[in-house]
């Protein structure tokens, strides 16, 4: 029996040793229930009494030994198989990286942001409005009843008769002064909507930015000091404003407001196109019917309001000559800004 055991001792090292050793396997099939070390000890009934305790010694070494073999050759294999792994998966930190691309925000939201900024700084809060508007705050509150003129110019996508896409923002105007009690000193940038043909200055989809301040004894001279402080973060400090007088229904008196040329500084170019002068927004005094329609006594309060186009505002400042370029999601193009 001893020497059954030893026999077994030297095969079972043997084969864990061997280069393909499958140590798994070998422990189950010398020192598992069936193995061929646990049917030698079922064997030692048939032992005398001295032989026993003899035996089961030396089957108890052969057993301390597997087991120490299969775990030094298994902690072995590990570190082999480890450092095989290491080897392959060599990094070169030498090598230049994978850099991801990164996009940037849309020259739109750019200049957008920019706007909201000047005018956060003077105090204006921002506030939104809906796209899809009632005819009643894009028009009728405005002083635009039906069949009234200013409704050519500002034709729009109608849901029903009475539901359309705002066609501009000062609808906004409105609802805010509903909500609001003076003092009221907001803007309101968003999507406007037109029926226009898509061509380089046009677009059927168009953002603006709209303003209006409400308080007792607001002037003219409020919303010319307030928009020369405007401009001037806008286009630099020698920008000087001009004022020429138009027509908008919703506000007495109106104004159509001009920037002189950032580029030749008023002398006229090619930017400005020989005049020396840009248009950048409609501006005026809030009219008395709007602030009555709206719950404002025009008797005690008054207001002016302003708008701009914030595409018009882009182009300008980056000098793009085709308004369909800012649509496009061309990257070519975006990348520039
Ligand atoms: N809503 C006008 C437009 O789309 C722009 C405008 C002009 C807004 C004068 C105003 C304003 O608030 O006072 O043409």
């Amino acid at each position: 029996m001893k020497e059954k055991l030893l026999e077994i001792k030297k095969e079972a090292l043997g084969q864990i040793s061997s280069p393909d050793a499958d140590l798994e396997q070998i422990r189950i099939k010398y020192l598992g229930k069936k193995g061929e070390l646990t049917a030698v000890l079922r064997g030692m009934g048939a032992l005398s009494a001295e032989e026993r305790p003899v035996v089961g010694q030396l089957a108890n070494e052969v057993r301390a030994s597997i087991e120490e073999a299969i775990a030094a050759r298994g902690a072995e294999l590990r570190e082999k198989e480890l450092a095989e792994q290491l080897c392959r998966e060599k990094i070169d930190v030498t090598m230049p990286g994978n850099a991801p691309k990164m996009g940037h925000i849309h020259p739109l939201t750019k200049v957008q942001r920019e706007l909201e900024n000047i005018f956060i700084g003077m105090g204006f809060s921002i506030v939104e409005g809906p796209e899809v508007e009632y005819d009643y705050y894009n028009f009728q509150a405005l002083n635009i009843p039906p069949n009234h003129p200013a409704r050519d110019t500002q034709d729009t996508f109608y849901i029903t008769d009475n539901i359309l896409l705002r066609s501009q923002t000062s609808p906004v105007q409105v609802r805010a002064m509903e909500k609001i009690k003076p003092p009221i000193r907001i803007i309101s940038p968003g999507r406007v909507y037109r029926s226009d043909a898509m061509d380089a200055t046009h677009s059927p989809l168009f953002h603006q930015l709209e303003g209006l301040v409400v308080d007792k004894g607001i002037t003219m001279g409020d919303l010319k000091g307030m928009l020369e402080t405007f401009a001037k973060s806008l286009f630099g400090d020698s920008t000087r404003l001009r004022f020429r007088p138009h027509h908008f229904p919703f506000t007495e008196p109106s104004a159509e407001v001009d920037v002189s040329c950032f580029v030749c500084g008023g002398k006229g170019c090619r930017l400005c196109k020989g005049e020396g002068w840009m248009e950048i927004l409609g501006a005026g005094m809030v009219h008395p019917f709007v602030l009555s329609n709206c719950g404002i006594d025009p008797e005690v309060y008054s207001g002016f309001a302003f708008g701009l186009g914030i595409e018009r505002i882009t182009m300008t400042r980056y000098r793009i000559d085709d308004i369909r370029h800012l649509y496009d999601n061309d990257t070519r193009f975006l990348e520039q800004f």
